[in-house]
């Protein structure tokens, strides 16, 4: 809190509350993550805090802290969400701004949720304390819990791509080999995203071709175990009993998605769902049974023919293409997008909001799809 006592312009101050919501991503799902700044009668910063943990204080309780009455005099506290009305796993938030002498509570967006949207900004009114929704920086704010918004906008869980791929668009070499495209670094956020999304999703290629592990090794999310789901209609990875998936997640943690009724295994949980007439139906069906399974957000790791059927039905909503500085060839490489097809140029997939960060000697490119 070095900032603490420093002037901030309300700009400053939500966009201080943004960067504190994302320290809580990956401990707080289903909750959203959510950020929130207190400023003294004289715009000085007095403090911070974050929604850290599922169940857990949410961010203004965090932010009030042990800060004084007094020192709330005239108060201005800036949220990157409503606070809510309601009481949940923790006391009403907006319950409690209301008992403090606070001047303004300034927040980011309205609660989703239509059948309490409001009225946490009402409750604070009806204390005399003005509550005014924020209409600046909103692509970060709804990006800062985009998960949370797609789960109640859509009832579904949020879908992310991943890929590492070349220059060239390649993501393996047609011999099969994958290992290792972009550097240390890259590879390290690539274990933040699984540590952010609730479970990593890959087809059956991938699993018998790398054997991968799947499972988050990052050191801000030592104990993070994350879920596992592989696309597989006829259960083939059961017949390797040594692949690394098995010894690495627990059976309940590891979801096995087969078009095989009655399949029971000591290594993972076979989830059936039976073959639709074309892939929408079957993602749509999918989604809604890990959303069942309390799975809010996936990150689909590959291969190709996996994630084209996500790109393709319009079934993810945010990619992050990692690129390094390689060439493997067309001729020679299998390309991530070798299944995508766009119709015409008029049809194109534009990347919304697109950022590009250079992580180690890679590229990193992510935007809404
Ligand atoms: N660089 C990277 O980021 C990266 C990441 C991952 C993988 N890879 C590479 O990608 C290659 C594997 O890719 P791939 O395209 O061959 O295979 P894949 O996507 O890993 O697996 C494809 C299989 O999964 C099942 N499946 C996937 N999506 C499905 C859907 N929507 N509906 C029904 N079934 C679905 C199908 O098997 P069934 O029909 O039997 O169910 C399908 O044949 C490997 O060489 C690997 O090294 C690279």
């Amino acid at each position: 809190l070095d900032e603490v006592m420093k002037i901030l312009s309300d700009d400053e101050a939500m966009a201080l509350a943004i960067r504190e919501a994302k320290k809580g991503a990956g401990f707080v799902s289903p909750n959203p993550a959510v950020g929130c700044v207190i400023l003294d009668k004289q715009a000085r910063l007095l403090s911070v805090g974050h929604h850290q943990r599922y169940g857990e204080a949410h961010a203004e309780i965090n932010a009030l802290g042990n800060l004084r009455r007094d020192q709330l005099e005239g108060a201005r506290l800036f949220v990157t969400l409503e606070p809510c009305a309601h009481q949940g796993k923790t006391p009403s938030c907006a319950k409690k701004l209301a008992s403090l002498p606070l001047k303004e509570v300034i927040y980011g967006l309205v609660d989703p949720n239509p059948l309490v949207s409001g009225q946490g900004a009402a409750l604070i009114e009806k204390a005399g304390i003005k509550a005014t929704l924020f209409d600046k920086l909103q692509t970060d704010l709804q990006e800062s819990c985009e998960h949370f918004l797609i789960n109640m906008r859509e009832k579904s869980p949020f879908v992310s791509v991943k890929v590492a791929s070349s220059l060239d668009g390649m993501l393996a070499h047609i011999s099969g080999e994958s290992k290792w495209i972009t550097g240390e670094k890259a590879r390290s956020f690539a274990h933040y995203l699984r540590a952010v999304h609730d479970a990593t999703l890959v087809g059956k290629n991938t699993v018998l071709k790398d054997d991968p592990q799947l499972n988050v090794r990052h050191p801000r999310f030592p104990a993070k175990k994350n879920k596992v789901v592989v696309l597989d209609s006829k259960g083939e990875i059961l017949g390797h009993r040594n692949l690394k998936i098995f010894s690495t997640h627990k059976k309940e943690d590891l979801f096995l998605i087969t078009h095989k009724k009655g399949l029971t295994s000591d290594l993972c949980t076979p989830i059936y769902l039976p073959p639709f007439k074309d892939n929408a139906a079957f993602l749509k069906a999918l989604l809604t049974k890990l959303g069942g399974l309390g799975i809010s957000s996936v990150l689909v790791e590959g291969g190709a023919e996996t994630i084209s059927s996500f790109i393709n039905n319009k079934k993810a909503h945010r990619l992050y293409l990692f690129q390094a500085p390689i060439l493997i060839g067309s001729r020679t490489g299998k390309s991530w997008s070798e299944q995508v097809t766009i119709a015409s140029m008029n049809q194109r997939i534009h990347l919304l909001n697109a950022k590009v960060r250079k992580i180690g000697s890679d590229l990193l490119i992510s935007g809404r799809l």
